[in-house]
This record gives C-alpha cells, sequence and structure tokens, in this order.
C-alpha cells in the first residue's frame, strides 16, 4: 500500500500569492487539504501590467498568513507534513525569491525536505490531482507568461513540442485590450466584447497557419489588430466589438492549425494509446470560446479533453504542493541551496524556436 504524502505548496512566481496542503494517497490520487490565495490584480491594474517589484513585496507581506491560513484548514501542524514545496522558477525572480526562500526556512526550522517545483511541472501534473488522469498527455499551457504546447511522458520527464515566437497568448489578449480602451488583464473583457461582433468583418492573419511545427506567434496579429483599430480612426461600438471578435477568430484558429500538428505527433510518439487525452492550463483557458473551439477540434479528432477547474488552471500553490508530491513519492527532493529560476525551461533538450526571444 502507498504511504499518504502530505505536502505544503507555496507559490510566487507572478501575482498570486498562495500555499496550499495537499495530501497524496496514491498515483494519480490526491486531496486538496487547504488552500488560501491572494491575487494582486487591483495593485497592479493602475500599471495596465504586472509590476515586479509591488509583485514582490506584496508577496512578503502576504505569504506568511496565507500560509497559516492553509494550515489551518487543514487542521494540521508542520510536523505533519512529509514536505514544503515551492515554485523555483520560472517567474519574475522577486517573488520566486520571496516564496523559496520562505520554504527553504520552514524546511530548516522543521527538518522536513525541500522539493523545489518548476511552475510549468505544477501546471502540468494538474490534471492528475484533479482528474486523476495519469501521463502521457498532451498540454497546451495558454496564460500571461506562456504559451506552450507539451507532451508529458512521465513525472519529471516532459517534450516541448512548441512555444511562442514572441508574446504569450494572454499578452496578446492584453495588448488588444488596451488598444481597443478595455481594462486589465484584458482577456475577459476582449472575450465579452467578442460576443456582439461580426467575425468576419475584419480580416485578421492566422499566425503560422498551414506551416510544419508546433511552435506560436501572436505579435503580428497584435500588430494587425492595432492597424486595424488605427484604420477605424474614433472606433464606434460596433468597430471595437467587430475587432474583437475578428482576433479571437483568429487565435482560435491559430492554435487549432498548431494544434493538430501536435496532436500527431503525440500519436506518432504513443500508437498504443486509442484516446490520448489533451489538457488545458493557463488563465486564457477561460476564453469559453477557445475552449469550444478545442473541444470540437478533440471530439473531431477522438481525444479526451481534460480542462481542469478554473481555479487550478489558473495560478494557485495545489498545483505545487501536487507536483511536490508525485516528486517525493519517487524520492526526490532538492538541495536547500536550490536557486530560484527567472528562465527554466521544463524540457532543456527542446530545441529552439525560431525567431529566438523564446519564452522559458
Ligand atoms: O494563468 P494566468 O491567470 O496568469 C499567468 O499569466 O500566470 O493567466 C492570465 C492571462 C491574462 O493575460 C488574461 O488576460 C488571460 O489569462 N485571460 C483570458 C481570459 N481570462 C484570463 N484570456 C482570454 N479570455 C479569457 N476569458
Ligand atoms: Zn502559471
Amino acid at each position: 500500500m502507498t504511504k499518504p504524502l502530505t505536502i505544503l505548496g507555496i507559490e510566487t512566481s507572478c501575482d498570486e500569492t498562495a500555499a496550499a496542503v495537499v495530501r497524496r494517497n496514491g498515483p494519480a490520487n490526491g486531496v486538496i487539504l487547504g488552500q488560501a490565495i491572494l491575487s494582486q490584480t487591483a495593485d497592479h491594474l493602475p500599471f495596465g501590467g504586472v509590476v515586479p517589484e509591488i509583485a514582490a513585496r506584496a508577496h512578503i507581506i502576504h505569504l506568511d498568513s496565507l500560509i497559516a491560513r492553509a494550515m489551518h484548514e487543514a487542521q494540521i501542524g508542520f510536523a505533519d507534513l512529509n514536505a514544503i514545496a515551492a515554485t523555483a522558477g520560472p517567474g519574475l525572480l522577486g517573488g520566486v525569491i520571496v516564496g523559496l526562500t520562505t520554504a527553504k526556512a520552514l524546511a530548516l526550522a522543521t527538518g522536513k525536505p525541500l522539493i523545489a517545483i518548476n511552475h510549468l511541472e505544477g501546471h502540468a501534473l494538474t490534471p492528475g490531482l484533479t482528474e486523476g488522469l495519469e501521463p502521457p498527455y498532451l498540454l497546451l499551457l495558454v496564460s500571461g507568461g506562456h504559451t506552450q504546447l507539451v507532451s508529458v511522458e512521465k513525472i519529471g520527464e516532459y517534450v516541448r513540442y512548441g512555444t511562442t515566437i514572441d508574446d504569450a497568448l494572454g499578452e496578446a489578449f492584453d495588448k488588444t485590450a488596451k488598444i481597443l480602451g478595455l481594462g486589465y488583464p484584458g482577456g475577459p473583457h476582449v472575450e465579452k466584447l467578442a460576443r456582439a461582433g461580426d467575425p468576419a468583418r475584419f480580416a485578421f492573419p492566422r499566425p503560422l497557419l498551414g506551416k510544419p511545427g508546433c511552435h506560436f506567434s501572436f505579435s503580428g496579429l497584435k500588430t494587425a489588430v492595432r492597424l486595424q483599430a488605427e484604420a477605424c480612426g474614433i472606433m464606434t461600438d460596433q468597430d471595437r466589438a467587430d475587432i474583437a471578435a475578428g482576433f479571437q477568430e483568429a487565435v482560435a484558429a491559430s492554435l487549432n492549425d498548431r494544434l493538430k500538428n501536435a496532436m500527431t505527433r503525440f500519436r506518432e510518439a504513443h500508437p498504443d494509446i486509442d484516446s490520448p487525452s489533451l489538457v488545458i492550463a493557463g488563465g486564457v483557458a477561460a476564453n469559453v470560446a477557445i475552449r469550444q473551439s478545442l473541444k470540437a477540434r478533440c471530439t473531431h479528432m477522438g481525444w479526451h479533453l481534460s480542462l481542469p477547474p478554473l481555479a487550478l488552471c489558473t495560478d494557485n500553490a495545489a498545483m505545487i504542493a501536487w507536483a511536490g508530491a508525485e516528486r517525493l513519492a519517487l524520492g526526490l527532493t532538492s538541495p536547500l541551496d536550490s536557486p530560484a529560476r527567472a528562465r527554466w525551461p521544463l524540457d532543456p533538450q527542446a530545441e529552439a524556436a525560431p525567431g529566438a526571444g523564446v519564452k522559458a
């Protein structure tokens, strides 16, 4: 019988400060015992984006009490933990240092092992916690900082099929929102506006459509949005809605096209899997139009679609605790001098995307 493992997880890599306690009862069998999360969206709102210094300070102020709340909700003490896991990267370095140093201090004080987690691994392994899904499966991660297609082979083994050559998809939504005079974060505003728009009125480019491979590019689309907005002069509400709808449709078409190539590659690598799974994570996974279009692609290709609940799709500490539990079950722990890393590719062997500016 597998020994249950109880892990405290800490997440501070961007603008969410979060702590969670997760118990792993066995492979792909976990439960969240307690969690506390504080979003800093309001702190960054006036600046139209995340300000690293403000984020790091907010993590310092709030992390201790969030850990206390998660532990209280779990009704356990530090002595009951098997390990302490924290995001060690990739992310905004100041914030990562706050969470990782806190985890190190707790590990040192309690004598429990430290587990330094790659934030992307947290996203990648979430469906094990939410629906007991075991690798291998394909992951599409679409957030404000990342746009990646990754084959999750097993715990600790990932093959990156594609990444963005320029902007992350969430960033493209945020920039489009700014051009259209909408608030931050932009994705939900663009989505809402797009519902009233005609996606066919403006012909926006479909980045990399029909090209081989699984990389993404969104900066050309963003420029096309800006040029169209400028061409409209003073935009009417209908102009703005049509631009939002056209942008969103171009995004969905591009995602579908890249995904099609990734699905073919995954099938070739795993011919024995009858009905493979696609997992979608990251804030952009909240977009209903994108969800529907990817759902249709999965149905068409005979794939199972896994969409973790939204709170576990976006940044959270339960995914970090869970990744820590999966690692601990394999006997993998980290030294107390593990570094905080701004960049930390999940697949160190990954081929570079053309055009260099590749995000971790
Ligand atoms: O995963 P997330 O919460 O944070 C990180 O970036 O780590 O993702 C935030 C991103 C933002 O760029 C936001 O505009 C986008 O996700 N987003 C959306 C929607 N909700 C959030 N994009 C499109 N449609 C949405 N409904
Ligand atoms: Zn994330």
